[in-house]
């Protein structure tokens, strides 16, 4: 097991380049299994996902192979296994995004039931049901998902998400590519993951296109082709780094995201009174910390996008300890998301919980190094970013959840400054 060990205290300064998103760069090797031509992807993050849903797609039957750094290769031309083993899915909960495109290409897919995860109940019926309005046949044995098509495919159907997901949008338009008809989705996620997965679809030949407020039409075509697309900037990333910066109160030039994908988190941290700029064009966030005022304290909930994401509450929790007065947190998305409260306390953070989904913190109160740790990727770097703000030394576990999502970031942290190390414990 690998840990990191953290001397807090040092301001960070320069530049960094954020990575490929995670959270779209994973639907868009699934959407490379809706055709037999080569999908090459850019910007390709180096996070353990992508090598995890890799070695997946290569299990099933897939090429998949890292090309010229940063691209990824991936040619789906037949299934010989089509079935994802419980070992992957438990590693990785997005693995059910292969449900759709599966279905839609090759007519079956056997595949667990992902389950919960600590961040609470995470179910896919939304998922399956959409997929049966489509025609599918699903049975649920034994802890899998075996699901099939009829003998003519999948149809366009009518589905209309009783609340916003991510992930079941996407295996909706995904699997919707190469249905007979019209699929129309209505409540569906916002996300600027989704649009640049739409975009990918539509390189490949594929008919997506939101029509309404939050309704996507997809209408089927007989056959998709081989697409190059470069993958998105991660805003969840870049909003990390933000934060690290405006903590330890440092000057630091984000590079490579879109700031207009950072709208809630821009707007929280100007409440806050962090200074930064943003230059849509060139796609960079500049964050000036080191003479700046205190911070003020803010009430935040999570909504879907545009809202404040859930993803990043946890990290922001991190800079609330350091405003001047009461801030709250209604984490209103997943059920059970405020476990690093914990482990913050424990750094001397004044946090109340009120239930399992909102939190009262009192700041400012000054970090100190901890040894904690939590199984989680987003709350695994708001206890790297606690380090950072804390005076002494922290050793923070859990860190294989970290590198899920974060490409190499000690690397970056240490060239904008930080003292950072990874040791195996
Ligand atoms: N939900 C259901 N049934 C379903 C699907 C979702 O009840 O079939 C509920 C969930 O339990 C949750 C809400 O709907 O309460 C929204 O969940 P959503 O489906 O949007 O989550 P997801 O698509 O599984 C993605 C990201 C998460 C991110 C959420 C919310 C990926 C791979 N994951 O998950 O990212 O928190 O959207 O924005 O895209 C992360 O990157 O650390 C991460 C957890």
């Amino acid at each position: 097991m690998q840990k990191f060990v953290i001397t807090g205290g040092a301001p960070l300064n320069g530049e960094v380049r954020i990575a490929g998103a995670k959270n779209a760069v994973l639907k868009m090797m699934a959407a490379a299994v809706l055709t037999d031509e080569p999908v090459t992807l850019r910007n390709v993050p180096r996070i353990s996902d992508v090598v995890i849903l890799r070695e997946l797609m290569s299990d099933i039957g897939f090429e998949v192979r890292r090309s010229n750094g940063d691209a990824l290769e991936i040619r789906a031309l037949e299934a010989p296994w089509p079935f994802v083993p419980l070992e992957a899915a438990v590693k990785m909960r997005a693995s059910f995004i292969l449900l759709g495109p599966m279905l839609a290409r090759f007519g079956r897919v056997i595949l667990p039931n992902p389950g919960g995860d600590r961040i609470g109940r995470r179910p896919v019926d939304f998922h399956v049901e959409a997929m049966q309005r489509m025609g599918a046949t699903i049975a649920y044995r034994n802890g899998y998902y075996f699901a099939a098509t009829p003998r003519d495919g999948l149809r366009g159907a009518h589905v209309t998400f009783p609340r916003v997901t991510v992930m079941g949008t996407e295996n909706v338009i995904l699997a919707a590519t190469l249905a007979r008809g019209t699929t129309v989705i209505d409540n569906a996620a916002l996300e600027p993951e989704v649009d640049d997965l739409i975009a990918l679809l539509g390189d490949m030949g594929g008919r997506v296109a939101r029509t309404g407020e939050r309704r996507i039409e997809v209408e089927g075509v007989d056959r998709l082709g081989g697409a190059e697309h470069r993958v998105l900037g991660d805003r969840l990333e870049a909003e990390t780094f933000a934060i690290a910066a405006a903590i330890t109160r440092g000057d630091v030039t984000l590079r490579g995201v879109d700031p207009r994908h950072l709208g809630a988190f821009l707007e929280v941290a100007e409440r806050m009174g962090v200074p930064l700029e943003a230059d849509a064009e060139a796609g960079l966030i500049h964050v000036r910390c080191r003479d700046s005022a205190p911070l003020r304290p803010v009430d935040v909930r999570t909504d879907p996008y545009p809202g404040f994401a859930t993803d990043f509450q946890a990290p922001l929790s991190v800079l609330l300890t350091q405003a001047d007065g009461v801030s709250t947190i209604h984490e209103t998305i997943f059920e059970d998301r405020l476990d690093h409260a914990r482990e913050l306390v424990k750094m001397g953070a004044d946090i109340e919980l009120l239930g399992t989904q909102r939190a009262r913190i009192t700041g400012p109160t000054p970090l100190h190094g901890a040894e904690v740790g939590i199984a989680d990727l987003r709350a695994g770097a708001t206890l790297i970013l606690a380090g950072l703000a804390a005076t002494g030394t922290s050793v923070v576990s859990g860190i294989e959840h970290v590198d899920r999502g974060y490409e190499q970031i000690e690397a970056k942290l240490v060239a904008l400054g930080a003292r950072i190390n990874r040791i195996e414990a």
